[in-house]
């Protein structure tokens, strides 16, 4: 089974990327053949800036391989090493349909953003499909947030499919109920475009600026609170150890949850989590070098993948005439 997923380096990568996405690709690395790559194409869409696109690519592999992903028992790439990927858009770009695209939120909600709207951001579902099916891929974990765009893919596969003949695997989302969104500090979804993110590697006096304006309500300290509804306590008990989370989900029911004194726990926990992370990810951070060397050699491997999967898409839409 192929398992596959792309993270955009647009920008610091927060708790609500490794807990939706990032974590359970990690995890994937023992399930089958792992896929996971860094979409600079995607990124393109709505970073102009030379370095912060070539400094984050370089970021986002550093934090994936500090937060445990082994390059050696995966195929870990930048998309655009792999220039099939874009042949395979325009290819898919020509059976897909129009009003599939105008129906997706994310392209809305970005304009709605104020992110100016071009035709790559309009067409960022059909690269993400190509991406997905250049390499054959069986699942494809992801945020809810992403569920749309992978009906997408399999509405594009199933399209082509019916078209020219069994070619491509349909693939299928997977998405982690528990974690499946989590909140930012100020309650809405986190995302980096949203502002509310509580970054992975933050310093010591950041993240206790981040967690410290997580926003609760103001009941009194002493009346029972529902713990369920407490943005707060649903980021506290993604770090809390089980024995801790029992206690404290105990204190809002019954009354005595301070929320002051639980950021301050929280600050401690988030800490600990990625301790070992954070050092490792200084030491690749400190070797550029070896990183580049990683992805190229991720790149060779995709390509590997990528070339008889083009090759028999090209054969079978007729752009081979010999
Ligand atoms: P952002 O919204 O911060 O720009 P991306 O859209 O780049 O994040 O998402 C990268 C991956 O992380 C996707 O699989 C996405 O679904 C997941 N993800 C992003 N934000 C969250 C969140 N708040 N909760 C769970 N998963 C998330
Ligand atoms: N669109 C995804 C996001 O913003 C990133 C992405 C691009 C992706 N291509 C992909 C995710 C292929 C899974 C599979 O999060």
């Amino acid at each position: 089974m192929r398992i596959l997923s792309g993270i955009q380096p647009s920008g610091q990568l927060h708790i609500g990327n490794y807990f939706g996405m990032m974590q359970p690709m990690i995890r994937n690395m023992t399930e089958g053949e792992l896929y996971v790559f860094i979409v600079n194409l995607h990124a393109l869409t709505t970073v102009h800036d030379r370095q912060r696109l070539a400094g984050g690519t370089l970021e986002a592999a550093a934090d994936f391989i500090a937060l445990g992903l082994d390059p050696d028992q995966c195929t870990f790439w930048v998309q655009a090493d792999v220039p099939e990927v874009t042949e395979l858009t325009w290819i898919l770009s020509t059976l897909t349909s129009m009003g599939l695209l105008e129906r997706c939120h994310s392209y809305k909600d970005k304009i709605a953003k104020g992110i100016a709207p071009s035709h790559g951001l309009f067409s960022y579902p059909v690269l993400m499909a190509a991406d997905i099916l250049l390499y054959q891929a069986h699942r494809v974990p992801v945020g809810k947030g992403q569920k749309q765009h992978l009906e997408v893919a399999r509405d594009i596969a199933q399209r082509f499919n019916s078209v020219f003949g069994e070619i491509f695997v349909v693939p299928e989302p997977v998405i982690e109920e528990n974690v499946a969104t989590v909140p930012g500090i100020d309650g809405q979804k986190m995302s980096k475009s949203y502002g509310n993110t509580i970054g992975i590697f933050l310093d010591e006096k950041e993240l206790k600026k981040s967690v410290m304006s997580i926003v609760t309500d103001a009941t009194p300290v002493d009346e029972p609170k529902d713990p369920e509804q407490c943005n707060l306590y649903t980021i506290f008990k993604l770090f809390a150890p089980a024995d801790r989370l029992h206690e404290v989900h105990r204190l809002y029911v019954e009354g005595g949850a301070a929320y002051g004194y639980i950021k301050q726990e929280l600050v401690a926990l988030i800490r600990d989590y990625f301790k070992e992370a954070r050092e490792k990810r200084s030491r690749l951070m400190a070797d550029p070098g070896y990183l580049v060397r990683v992805l190229a050699d991720g790149a060779a491997k995709a390509r590997e993948k990528a070339a008889p999967t083009l090759a028999m898409v090209r054969d079978k839409v007729g752009l081979r005439y010999s």
